[in-house]
């Protein structure tokens, strides 16, 4: 049952809902579409009803965020993920024995587009998703630096800006199986992580669900929204210590960490490191009050729940009317679209009249001291400005 004929109309047609019709829900995730928990979502979802699809790499994309890079050849060069597809097998696939299940050899940005642009249109009835969901990635995915760097979150911003509502979801638990080795349950007799987390996951998923229903919305969430979830580690291999988390309402800045380049002097090669900054945890958007994620998986037992848009944009002031007023640290240069008279962005000062650069300084020029001294000075004079601007509003 296409969602929007039933939640684009009146409380009666809302009312008309039926859960066993379902949704149209498409899954990914980074870690390639044979991994133990994209498949454990994938029933999951399926077990409240819902029509489900999953397309996702043939291989493991960790890390490739947003990154949107397609086959570059038509049929495999080497063994797919677990060697489930084998050498020479086309880019694209289907499952022999389930016509929604698909790999694809590519970024998970460019598999919501292939099942967006590709297998939606010619192997299915449908003409969009009711909502996206990705993962569970192995490993956390906690704050603004891994948002853009996890492939499981590049899936889910790319079906966002394609109007589709999507939820990320990242657990703790990092190390990645085929699910064909998911047991029915563990040696301490309870259910697979990866089982537990799909059951967490499509139980959030059915909120949303119904909570829209109950509404009578046209949509899962607002256009532009996406969630960010992060499960902790679920310790049921072990024992029982960690297999219900409670969901907590979080946002992504609070406690997070960046990567700094950590330099080896005996390899001469960087690694990355962890740091807190003040830059990845100013809360510019949204509820300031709520806990980072970052914090709440920290605490312990404790899934976190995060609401971002793709809308990166901030308040610029200009009219002093909202946040600090970064319209006056660009004035006159930068001008608003609708000005009268546009002046060029050189202004007659970095060139010569007929446009040539007039000298051209070599590498060489650039002095070999002290250039620290130099961004920290015009660094020192920017913040002076971003106080003082703030201080005028
Ligand atoms: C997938 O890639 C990530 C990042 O490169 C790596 O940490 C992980 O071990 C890989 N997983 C497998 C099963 O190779
Ligand atoms: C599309 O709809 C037709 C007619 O209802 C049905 O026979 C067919 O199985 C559907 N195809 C898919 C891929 O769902
Ligand atoms: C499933 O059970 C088999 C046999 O006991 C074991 O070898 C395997 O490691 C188990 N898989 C997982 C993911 O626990
Ligand atoms: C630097 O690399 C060497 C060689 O791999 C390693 O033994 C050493 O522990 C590293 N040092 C640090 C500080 O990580
Ligand atoms: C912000 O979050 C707090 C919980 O930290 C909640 O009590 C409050 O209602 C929220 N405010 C808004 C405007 O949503
Ligand atoms: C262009 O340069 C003139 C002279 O320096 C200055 O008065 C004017 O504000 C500048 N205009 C813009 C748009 O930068
Ligand atoms: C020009 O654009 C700015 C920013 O969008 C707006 O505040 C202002 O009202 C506009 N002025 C006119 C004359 O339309
Ligand atoms: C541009 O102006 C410079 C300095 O006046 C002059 O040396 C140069 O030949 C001019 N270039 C062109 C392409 O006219």
């Amino acid at each position: 049952m296409r969602f929007s004929e039933v939640y684009g109309a009146v409380a009666v047609a809302a009312s008309a809902f039926s859960v066993a019709n379902g949704l149209d829900i498409l899954i990914s995730n980074d870690d390639g579409f044979g991994t133990a928990n994209i498949r454990e979502l994938y029933k999951a979802v399926k077990a409240y009803g819902h029509n489900v699809y999953l397309v996702a790499s043939v291989t493991n994309q960790s890390g490739q965020g947003g990154t949107a890079i397609y086959a570059q050849d038509r049929n495999l060069v080497s063994d797919g993920e677990f060697g489930i597809v084998k050498k020479g097998a086309p880019s694209i696939g289907m499952d022999p024995m389930d016509s929604h299940i698909w790999y694809y050899n590519g970024t998970p940005s460019t598999c919501v587009q292939v099942a967006l642009d590709y297998i939606l249109p010619r192997y299915t009835n449908l003409t969009t998703f009711d909502l996206m969901l990705s993962g569970p990635n192995y490993g956390l995915n906690l704050g603004p630096f891994l948002y853009t760097l996890a492939g499981t979150l590049g899936a889910i911003y790319t079906a966002v800006e394609r109007g589709i509502p999507a939820i990320g979801i990242s657990g703790g638990y990092s190390v990645q199986t085929p699910y064909y080795e998911v047991n029915t349950t563990t040696a301490a007799g309870l259910k697979d992580p990866a089982t537990i987390m799909a059951e967490l996951s499509a139980n959030l998923a059915q909120q949303l669900i119904t909570n829209a229903q109950k509404k009578g919305l046209s949509r899962l969430l607002p256009l532009g929204y996406g969630l960010n979830v992060n499960i902790p580690l679920i310790s049921s291999f072990t024992d029982s210590s960690c297999i219900d988390p409670p969901f907590i309402q979080t946002r992504l800045t609070g406690s997070a960490v960046v990567d700094r380049a950590a330099y080896n002097e005996t390899t001469g090669l960087f690694s990355y490191a962890s740091l807190v900054t003040d830059g990845v945890n100013t809360c510019i958007n949204g509820n300031c009050s709520l806990p980072g994620e970052t914090a709440i998986l920290n605490a312990g037992c404790q899934s976190a729940v995060s609401v971002f848009t793709v809308d990166y944009d901030a308040p610029i002031g200009g009219s002093c009317s909202v946040g600090p007023n970064v319209r006056s640290l660009l004035e006159p240069l930068v001008q608003y679209a609708n000005s009268t008279s546009l002046v060029g962005g050189l202004n007659g000062t970095a060139m010569g009249t007929n446009g040539t650069v007039t000298a051209t300084p070599s590498p060489s020029a650039f002095p070999v001291s002290s250039p620290g001294l130099r961004v920290g000075a015009s660094a020192g004079l920017l913040g002076l400005g971003l106080v003082m601007a703030g201080l005028m509003c």
